[in-house]
């Protein structure tokens, strides 16, 4: 096993067993399992989306629904596929019934999603919806250009990390354009800035 597979391997036993988590109990009552990420260990982009839904908490593999059809749509639109990228959470269990996650969830296993990115390091972080977004941009320096997806999608942004510089784009999350059909157009235009980093 190379040294990043051991690592994020490592990650993958600790949220197994954190006992600590409001979401352990649900997790373990359900049968679900925690989902870590899944792609490529040399990915130059990290998708970030927001929890696990029902399907992905029942097969451990995150944005596997409806959101992960689109995902894999906008990401064939610029010629790419999922074994390029790396898709992950900043939470890794699922919330009851999907709703949204709490400070206190993010703040825990964010510190998870911080060691992913260290591991990894990715050339681009993009994130998907606004509890990603939040916590990408105020922990890589970017709190003071922090505003609503609507204002700052699709624009690119660098923030630093203890690795060194990485760059950072809000995306708004797939699921708004399962509600919502225009806003597809707005994704796959957003999704262009991605090409660069194959
Ligand atoms: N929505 C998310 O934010 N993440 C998933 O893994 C699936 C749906």
């Amino acid at each position: 096993m190379n040294q990043k597979t051991e690592e994020l391997k490592k990650i993958k036993d600790e949220i197994l067993t954190l006992t600590k988590s409001p979401l352990y109990t649900y997790r373990i009552k359900n049968k679900y399992f925690p989902v870590i990420g899944e792609g490529s260990h040399d990915a130059h982009i990290m998708f970030v989306g927001e929890a696990p839904g029902e399907n992905e908490a029942k097969t451990a593999k995150p944005f596997c629904g409806r959101s992960g059809k689109l995902l894999d749509l906008l990401l064939d639109s610029i010629g790419m596929d999922r074994k390029s990228v790396y898709v992950t959470n900043v939470v890794k269990d699922r919330p009851e019934g999907n709703r949204d996650p709490l400070p206190e969830e993010i703040a825990l296993y964010g510190v998870f999603l911080e060691r992913q990115i260290e591991i990894l390091q990715p050339k681009i972080i993009a994130t998907l919806g606004r509890h990603s977004m939040k916590y990408i941009f105020e922990k890589y320096g970017l709190g003071t250009v922090l505003e609503s997806v609507s204002k700052i999608h699709g624009r690119e942004f660098v923030g630093k990390t203890s690795y060194g510089l990485v760059n950072v784009v809000a995306l708004y999350h797939p699921a708004v354009a399962l509600y919502n059909g225009s806003m597809k157009s707005v994704l796959m235009e957003d999704f262009k800035i991605l090409r660069k980093y194959k």
